[in-house]
């Protein structure tokens, strides 16, 4: 028979050794060590990995009334799970924690919000707004770590809600509140409490500007999803996606428009992209999270004879006008004194350089009056010389293209060839173009 394992601790702090010693090292007690079976001093037997896989069930999943919410995390929320909510001031996530719960309150789950960042008042005072019945979910105000642990093993409700972690303060800790060590320690002991009493946890956090999470994106380490919430928060526009996912496909996203009463899911293709085929209009693929998606990009050329102004909404100014300068030196479209228009439909926010191939068919469609063949879209930076760069992430841009029914894509060479949809390699901006019909451009009027 296999001989018991033993171990020595310490009876006075308790550290353990495979070894006796007469002095403990930790404490510096004499002759403090007493022998113990391995088990009975807190070591966890191993277990054959095969033997769990047999005994556990299929992890189970729970709806979150949200269609989109449930895809972005990959087929609704595991419990015990961790999710981190990361988004700017303003963009939704206290609203949308509020409206998970209650969708998880109507399956019959209990949900407790914690709060260190509004009044009760105030969380009613939403809940009504978005006509949530106030009994389906609990509130407890709370910015201590070790009173939110306590009210949440008090009331071990299905799903804890913390809005935002940034607000959890851990008194043990002599780091500044918000700072990334104490919201790191906050996140590993509520990670540590889902994880033990299978507790399902979403955590609210406030990401700065540049798309930080106001200091720890070590965070993303701890938990188990992390759904990025993005938009503009002057237009109604928001998109949910999903980063890091244990459970799931990575990079989903689920479209939202924020109404006066809350978060409405919307299907963002026909949003974002018309269906005519129209001069100045061209599709742009770009990426949302680690997904892509098919925007339309639109230009329009106003007097030709003025100050050469340029105005954008949803594209960025300086890569507009850098674009417009480096068309107009290749193709000669004469747009020196030309007032440029540019936008991107459904006042989504391209953000991606990727987009400026795009945004040169926009513009030199739209400065020539020829439209772009049907179902094509344009993907690569262009350059200062007017070469065209290589895009990051091509597969899921050319997925999303192939989701809209997009049939050919004009980008840079050596991408690899794509079931479905014909890439047009394109070196330079002088050759991604030859659909332009030079006798119809407005610019050869003035001239003529
Ligand atoms: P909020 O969820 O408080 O954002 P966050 O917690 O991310 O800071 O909501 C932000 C904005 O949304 C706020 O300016 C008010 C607006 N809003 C609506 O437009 N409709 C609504 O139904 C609600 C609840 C808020
Ligand atoms: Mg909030």
């Amino acid at each position: 028979m296999a001989k018991e394992r033993v171990l020595f601790t310490c009876a006075e702090c308790g550290r353990a050794s495979a070894q006796w010693a007469g002095r403990c090292s930790g404490c510096g007690a004499w002759g403090s060590f007493q022998e113990r079976p391995a088990a009975s001093a807190g070591a966890a037997l191993p277990t054959a990995l095969e033997t769990l896989a047999t005994a556990s069930e299929p992890e189970r999943r729970v709806g979150t009334g949200s269609e989109g919410l449930d895809r972005v995390l990959g087929g609704g929320l595991v419990p015990g799970s961790v999710i981190l909510l990361a988004g700017g001031p303003g963009i939704g996530k206290s609203t949308l924690l509020m409206q998970l719960m209650a969708g998880l309150a109507r399956a019959g789950e209990r949900c407790l919000l914690v709060s260190g960042e509004e009044s009760r008042a105030q969380v009613a005072a939403r809940a009504r707004r978005l006509g949530i019945d106030g009994a389906a979910v609990h509130f407890a105000p709370g910015r201590e770590l070790p009173g939110i642990l306590a009210t949440a093993l008090a009331a071990r409700p299905f799903l804890l809600a913390v809005d935002s972690i940034q607000t959890v303060r851990d008194p043990e800790s002599q780091t500044m509140p918000g700072g990334p060590s104490q919201v790191r320690a906050c996140t590993d002991a509520l990670v540590g409490l889902a994880k033990a009493e299978g507790i399902s946890i979403v955590l609210a956090g406030h990401v700065t500007k540049d798309g930080d999470l106001a200091g720890p994106r070590t965070l993303e380490h701890a938990v188990d999803v992390v759904l990025s919430f993005d938009g503009d928060p002057s237009s109604g526009l928001r998109v949910i996606s999903g980063g890091k996912n244990r459970f799931g496909a990575e990079g989903e996203t689920a479209w939202f428009e924020m109404g006066q009463d809350g978060l409405h899911e919307i299907d963002p293709t026909e949003l974002l992209r018309s269906a005519d085929r129209l001069p100045g209009a061209a599709t742009a693929l770009p990426l949302a999270g680690r997904r892509a998606l098919a925007v339309e990009v639109q230009a329009l050329v106003g007097s030709m004879d003025g100050p050469a102004r340029r105005h954008t909404s949803g594209l960025d100014l300086r890569r507009f006008q850098l674009v417009a300068a480096v068309l107009d030196r290749a193709l000669g479209l004469s747009l020196s004194r030309a007032e440029l228009f540019g936008s991107a439909a459904g006042g989504y926010q391209v953000r991606d350089p990727s987009c400026d191939l795009a945004m040169a068919a926009a513009i030199a469609s739209a400065a020539t009056g020829s439209a772009p063949p049907a179902e094509c879209a344009f993907v690569g930076e262009v350059g200062l010389t007017g070469a065209i760069g290589r895009a990051p992430g091509f597969a899921q841009r050319v997925g999303a293209a192939r989701a809209a029914g997009i049939r050919t894509v004009f980008a840079a060479p050596a991408a690899r060839a794509v079931p479905d949809v014909e890439v047009v390699a394109v070196r330079h901006v002088s050759d991604a173009f030859g659909w332009l019909s030079r006798g119809g451009r407005r610019t050869d009027r003035r001239s003529a």
